[in-house]
């Protein structure tokens, strides 16, 4: 698989920064949605942004839905695949090392970073996972006792409820995980207390 299966948009990290944000927007939206947040977070960081592959009615996903809020679990894992693939070409491409970059996912781009970690242990080490679901409960969870995750929820988020992201939470720590979680009030939303949360999160790498 080629550097050209995901549209995307690279810049490296800037002043010896290592720093390479990994964004994965949420439904119907594209590789520019979050680089702003990025830029807020961590200014001289490098940013790999990706535009989702299906087309969901003109809307970009990184993965197909049955319904709102039920995911397609094999186009789930097929496209867990490829994100996975992708980012070893990306590696070879622009010469960084995996263990540089760190996932900012927001709501759909937050499920494919949370199924990431769910099927591969090498890929991801650090992450934001903005309003997730759980991915799967298919799986074995690999050791994820290197990873640290950061998790956006809303207490009143009528996509992912506060049980599933609980859930999420004790499935990854379960796994080994280091997992902060943030309370919000802003439903599904992204919010100012949320994003400096995880500035907070983030400048404690
Ligand atoms: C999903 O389908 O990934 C979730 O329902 C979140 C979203 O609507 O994007």
């Amino acid at each position: 698989m080629s550097i050209d299966s995901f549209k995307h948009i690279y810049s490296e990290p800037l002043m010896g920064n290592k720093t390479i944000f990994l964004l994965l927007h949420g439904t119907g939206g594209d590789e520019n949605d979050l680089i702003q947040l990025a830029k807020m977070i961590d200014p001289q960081a490098g940013i790999l942004s990706l535009r989702g592959n299906i087309d969901e009615n003109g809307m970009n996903r990184f993965f197909k839905r049955k319904a709102m809020g039920i995911l397609d679990e094999d186009s789930l894992k097929a496209e867990t695949i490829k994100l996975n693939t992708f980012l070893e070409s990306a590696s070879n491409e622009y010469g960084f090392d995996n263990r540089q970059l760190v996932a900012i996912g927001y709501s759909n781009g937050a499920n494919i970073a949370a199924s990431l970690l769910f099927h591969f242990n090498d890929t991801l080490y650090q992450g934001m996972f903005l309003h997730p679901m759980v991915p799967t409960r298919s799986l074995a969870l690999p050791d994820l006792s290197n990873q640290r995750i950061f998790i956006g929820a809303g207490e009143n988020d009528p996509i992912c409820s506060p049980e599933e992201t609980e859930e999420l939470e004790s499935m990854l720590k379960n796994a080994g995980a280091s997992v902060q979680t943030y309370w919000g009030q802003d439903g599904h939303r992204l919010s100012n207390p949320e994003v400096d949360a995880a500035s907070i999160w983030y400048e404690n790498l």
